[in-house]
């Protein structure tokens, strides 16, 4: 697969969104490790994650500790494959998301995020959600303070305006690798932050590309063009939706959520699927 850089390192262009195998509606775990050997098999090395992707109310890290009993159970080479994943949300008892910023809360999750994955440094670790009640430094302060002790290896942010990213990299001296915001044919109010990551040279994480959970499977219906952009090129909406953004960006790397191998699969045959110019212009204004 083709693929693009985080920060120093280089990733698949299509990465895998871990969610959907760890809030409600999962799969069983032989199925949810089946999912992600789909996407190490179809090449991808890049794997979203969060403390936080866990049913409520405090079951925290199931996502790390699946991801990690996936990556240890692969029969192949897994070297390659960059874990992301994120602290500063939370799960209320009931069942809906809460965020906490607060820096000596960051520094505890990305101990235990450590323990739960296994690792001595985290691949790339993101500040999940600016949380209203601490201020934004503050917050990305404690980032700083992980990487400066070498806890974690790179730095991302995730649902960020552009004032958020600049101050992010401020504060963490110029060493913001990615940002993580919302993207897909139904969202596109993040392309202000798409074209500021451009200028500055950071990764931006699409999130929920295809409309989120339960929203995926009808994004032909909702978005009728993408559909017909796929009837002529005899592939699925979805693999329209992910080929249209990675054009958008040398930068854009799509994080598709899966609970099968079928959509991993297709999902990560995105980067293959070339839309000319004119598919590109129409599905702009779809
Ligand atoms: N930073 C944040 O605040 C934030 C928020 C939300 C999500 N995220 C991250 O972004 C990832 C992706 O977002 P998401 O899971 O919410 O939404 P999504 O990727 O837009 O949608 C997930 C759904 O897409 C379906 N799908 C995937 N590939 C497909 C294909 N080729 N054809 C048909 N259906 C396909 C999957 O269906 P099946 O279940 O049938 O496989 C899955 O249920 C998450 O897993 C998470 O890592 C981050």
């Amino acid at each position: 697969m083709q693929s693009r850089p985080v920060g120093d390192v280089q990733v698949s262009a299509v990465g895998l969104g871990e969610m959907p195998l760890s809030i409600e509606g999962r799969p069983d775990e032989r199925r949810s490790l089946a999912t992600i050997h789909a996407a190490l098999d179809a090449g991808v090395t890049l794997i979203d994650t969060a403390n936080s992707y866990h049913l409520p109310p405090d079951e925290a890290g199931h996502g790390e500790e699946l991801v990690a009993r996936a990556l240890a159970a692969y029969g192949g080479d897994t070297s390659a494959v960059l874990v992301a994943t994120k602290g500063g949300m939370t799960r209320t008892p009931d069942g809906g998301w809460g965020t906490d910023g607060r820096p000596d809360y960051l520094k505890r999750c990305c101990e235990e995020s450590l323990k739960r994955l296994g690792v001595e440094a985290i691949g790339l670790y993101q500040h999940h959600r600016p949380d209203p009640d601490v201020p934004y430094a503050e917050s990305i302060g404690a980032i700083r303070d992980l990487l400066d002790a070498g806890k974690i290896l790179r730095a991302g942010i995730s649902n960020a305006t552009p004032e958020h990213i600049r101050e992010a990299n401020e504060v963490l001296g110029g060493r913001l690798v990615s940002v993580q915001n919302r993207f897909s044919p139904v969202f596109r109010s993040s392309e202000p932050e798409l074209a500021l990551c451009d200028s500055m040279g950071l990764t931006f994480l699409a999130y929920s590309p295809l409309g989120g959970i339960g929203r995926a499977a009808d994004l032909g219906t909702r978005v009728a063009r993408f559909a017909e952009v796929a009837r002529s090129h005899g592939v699925s909406p979805q693999r329209v939706a992910l080929a249209w953004m990675l054009a958008k960006s040398p930068v854009l790397v799509p994080i598709p959520g899966s609970t099968r191998p079928e959509t991993v699969t297709d999902s990560a045959q995105a980067p293959e699927l070339a839309l000319s110019a004119a598919e590109l212009a129409r599905l702009d204004t779809a």
